[in-house]
């Protein structure tokens, strides 16, 4: 097994806060600033080998070994329920997972609730708690047209500022659970590599703090 340490990124705004604070946290890699579509970055001196991933990839890079750690969101690991460690909440990249519907939408329960969503399960989780019969529309995307066109009565969505719902003049209408960023970690490298490992997450949760306020 390789030495280095395999890092999964979740490519976009939110990769790049999560690359500031390794690199805050001293665990740099300064090619990976430089422009250009590559995907994959070393340092070799340090040890650390760093990769672009589309975010909902990076906990199975994590879970199949292609990675040793990576940044994923908490509703991609609720939703997926991958076999990894969680090590550490990043404390960014936060938000909410909500319901939403349109202005002044009244659950009738004598109906089966059409729910729109990419997250199936965590939907299906949320309302069998409720005993409340629903139907499941998946959608990849635009999630908000759903109660609009009249595809579904609500969606089950991420909810950040708030301002996707109101400009399509939705609103939240119930928290299922609070979403940030994790460090984690593949169950068996990280018994091979845990000294490494727990270096970086050491050094992430110091940093944590201040990255948490916004810089
Ligand atoms: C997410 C989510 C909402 C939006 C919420 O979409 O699905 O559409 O962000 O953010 P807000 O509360 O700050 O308006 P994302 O940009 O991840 O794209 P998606 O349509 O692919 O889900």
């Amino acid at each position: 097994m390789s030495s280095m340490i395999d890092i999964a990124l979740p490519k976009g705004r939110l990769g790049e806060t999560v690359y500031d604070m390794f690199e805050h946290a001293g665990f740099d890699c300064p090619a990976l600033r430089e422009p250009g579509r590559k995907l994959i970055f070393e340092n070799r001196e340090k040890g650390l080998r760093f990769f672009w991933v589309k975010p909902s990839d990076v906990a199975i890079y994590v879970e199949r070994g292609a990675a040793d750690v990576g940044v994923a969101g908490k509703d991609i690991l609720l939703e997926y329920a991958p076999d990894i460690y969680e090590l550490l909440d990043l404390g960014i990249g936060r938000c909410r997972m909500a319901v939403a519907a349109k202005k002044g939408f009244r659950d009738d329960t004598e109906r089966t609730l059409r729910v729109a969503t990419k997250f199936a399960n965590i939907a299906k989780e949320h309302y069998g708690k409720k005993c409340r019969d629903i139907d499941i529309i998946h959608l990849n995307g635009s999630i908000e047209l759903a109660p609009i066109l009249g595809l579904s009565d609500v969606i089950v969505d991420i909810v950040e500022t708030g301002k996707t719902l109101a400009e399509n003049d939705l609103e939240p209408i119930e928290t299922i659970v609070p979403i940030s960023a994790r460090l984690i970690a593949n169950k068996a490298n990280f018994k091979f590599k845990s000294e490494k490992i727990e270096r970086i997450c050491r050094g992430l949760a110091a940093v944590s703090a201040e990255f948490r306020r916004g810089r």
